[in-house]
């Protein structure tokens, strides 16, 4: 109950999906959560449920790719929390399901400017925060698409490819101050943004749920709390020697 007492920790995207489920599990474990989202009605409700259950919860309307607006919720953030210790960058969209020699230039810009420039805006500006607090972890949610090819996703794919590799840089420039930086491998989770993406690629969502289940060697999808976990402990201080490390959590299917 208690594995984050004392921290504060910042989640992009903790409206929904992977990112609430961080929100919700590192509040249970006594952190105070600030949720950043575009998502502005999921986000207060969120915040408020939370906060009605006693956990310390607020909420701020960000887009990740703001630089300016990153910086602002952030700094409020710590400032109304006294302090930052843990920044999850989780905010990503998938784009739109294409053979590359489809992708509109635009379509390319909005998935690198949410999925990678907005963690490069989270860790840029968490830092300073980190620094203050003597040391601090950095999670960075990439993904299965960050290590193989799945297709006719290729805006995605750079993205996830570039994340795993920033985290990798971070922790090696951050590690004399005790600040560490990680990323997370999921296959498919059970999220709107899976739901979407499987929605935009067949006509018959139940028959797609079965179909990407079943390239996981577990046999179905993950929950958001498969990869919440993770979060929680690389979070606390029983990951203080874990840096620069990549962690799969995929149901088996980049195993193959
Ligand atoms: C939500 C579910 C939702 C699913 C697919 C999950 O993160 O908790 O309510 O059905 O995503 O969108």
């Amino acid at each position: 109950m208690n594995r984050l007492a004392d921290k504060t920790a910042i989640v992009t995207g903790g409206a929904v999906g992977i990112g609430r489920a961080c929100v919700e599990r590192m509040a249970e474990e006594g952190a105070s959560v600030a949720v950043l989202d575009l998502l502005e009605q999921e986000g207060r409700a969120l915040a408020a449920s939370l906060a009605a259950k006693g956990h310390k919860v607020a909420f701020w309307a960000v887009d990740v790719a703001d630089e300016a607006a990153m910086k602002a919720a952030i700094d409020a953030a710590a400032a109304q929390f006294g302090g930052l210790h843990v920044m999850v960058n989780n905010a990503g969209i998938s784009g739109s399901p294409k053979p590359t020699d489809e992708v509109s230039e635009a379509d390319w810009d909005r998935v690198q400017a949410v999925n990678v420039k907005g963690v490069m805006f989270g860790t840029k500006h968490a830092i300073p925060h980190l620094r203050a607090a003597g040391k601090g972890s950095i999670i960075n949610l990439s993904s299965i698409a960050g290590l193989i090819g799945v297709g006719n996703l290729a805006p995605y794919h750079a993205s996830k490819g570039a994340v795993r590799l920033m985290t990798k840089n971070d922790a090696v420039t951050y590690a004399p101050e005790q600040i560490r930086v990680n990323s997370i491998h999921p296959g498919y989770i059970w999220t709107p943004m899976v739901e979407n993406h499987l929605r935009a690629t067949s006509p018959d969502l139940e028959a797609a749920k079965v179909a990407a289940g079943s390239v996981h060697p577990i046999g179905h999808m993950g929950e958001p709390d498969d990869i919440a976990w993770a979060v929680v402990w690389l979070a606390s201080d029983e990951a203080k020697f874990v840096t620069g490390t990549e962690i799969v959590i995929d149901g088996g299917y980049t195993a193959r």
